[in-house]
């Protein structure tokens, strides 16, 4: 007949052993598992970075409507957050030109904002200001603002192609593809 001290004993001693093996089980789970997750984002960061989201990647050329919408002296803003484009129109020689500027600051390459009560582009970097055509007019900015390539598409719109850059150099601003007139 078995001692009953003895069989508590055994008993009490069961309980701990068991529960241990139970939570390393669990802490080896959780391990595995935050583990897979890591090595899923990793691998999803360097997918990401290798093979970019075209779906994400706004496209170089875009419609921005047609020129009847941009009265002389309008500066078009809805661009700005996807294109990173300022459509501008302006009087030039009687006729009416518009450009689409590159909103990036040509001093270190920030975005700029445009000011409307001051009538000029400004950037909140380091304080340079630009004219409604993106002429540098203030601070370390050391060009005007570039402009993409713009021309009529089929449809008679205005189509923006930021593949194709005109940065400043002297007679830019008559370099063909770099405006439109009308
Ligand atoms: S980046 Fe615009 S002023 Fe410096």
């Amino acid at each position: 007949m078995p001692f009953p001290q003895q069989k508590k004993f055994a008993f009490d001693n069961e309980l701990p052993r068991r529960s241990f093996f139970r939570l390393a089980g669990l802490a080896w789970a959780m391990g595995v598992a935050a583990l897979t997750g890591a090595f899923g984002l990793w691998t999803a960061a360097i997918a990401r970075f290798f093979v970019p989201n075209a779906a994400n990647e706004p496209n170089q050329t875009f419609k921005a409507g047609f020129p009847e919408e941009y009265a002389a002296g309008r500066v078009e803003t809805k661009f700005k957050n996807r294109y990173q484009t300022w459509i501008v129109s302006f009087a030039h020689n009687g006729r009416r030109r518009i450009v689409a500027l590159r909103a990036v600051c040509t001093h270190l390459g920030c975005i700029t904002n445009w000011n409307e009560s001051e009538n000029r582009f400004k950037c909140p970097c380091h304080g340079s200001g630009f004219s409604a055509i993106g002429i540098n007019l203030e601070g370390p900015a050391p060009r005007p603002l570039d402009r993409y390539a713009i021309r009529f598409a089929e449809d008679g719109q205005l189509e923006i192609d930021r593949a194709k850059v005109f940065c400043y150099r002297p007679g830019w601003e008559e370099e063909q593809g770099s405006f439109v007139e009308v």
